[in-house]
């Protein structure tokens, strides 16, 4: 059972990587505008769309594994990977609000113009929180 659980747990992390291919595919928004602009807003959030269901997957698949197996190497680490999901989860509550809201604009191109550095930012962070949060999965030694 414990590793059809790590499984499941490896499917959502993997799930989640729609977030880190999300910077470039932001990047090329850029070049589009006008109901261009908009398909290819709505292919990103489709495209996204999975963020939240991996995170919801990630933390009843690495609760059940500590709760119910105790394969952790300290508390300390159970709080920072709770830490770190939360906070993705923020981040991706937020990129996906600021890309839908350019969906129903008369003018497309200003409300992305508006969002672009936010978005930017906010894809990054999460991109970094991502692999943060893949480093402390993998390497339990420096926690213990
Ligand atoms: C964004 C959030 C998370 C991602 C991307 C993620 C991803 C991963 C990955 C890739 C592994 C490696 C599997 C292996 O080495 O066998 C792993 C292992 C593990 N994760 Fe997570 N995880 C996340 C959140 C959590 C949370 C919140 C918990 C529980 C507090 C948790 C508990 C565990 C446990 C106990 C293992 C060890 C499995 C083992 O090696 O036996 N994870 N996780």
């Amino acid at each position: 059972m414990y590793s059809f659980i790590v499984f499941v747990h490896v499917i959502g992390a993997l799930l989640l990587g729609s977030f880190l291919a999300f910077p470039v595919a932001f990047k090329s928004l850029l070049s589009r505008s006008g109901n261009e602009l908009k398909i290819s807003v709505k292919t990103l959030v489709g495209f996204t769309r999975f963020g939240h269901y991996a995170l919801i997957l990630l933390i009843i698949t690495g609760g059940w594994m500590v709760m119910g197996y105790a394969t952790y190497p300290s508390l300390l680490w159970v709080v920072l990977s709770l830490i770190l999901l939360m906070l993705i989860g923020a981040l991706i509550g937020m990129i996906q609000k600021g890309l839908k809201s350019v969906i129903p604009a008369k003018n497309p191109d200003k409300v992305l113009q508006r969002n672009m550095a936010k978005l930017n930012i906010l894809g990054w962070f999460t991109f970094l929180l991502i692999v943060t949060v893949v480093f402390v999965m993998t390497n339990h030694g420096l926690f213990a």
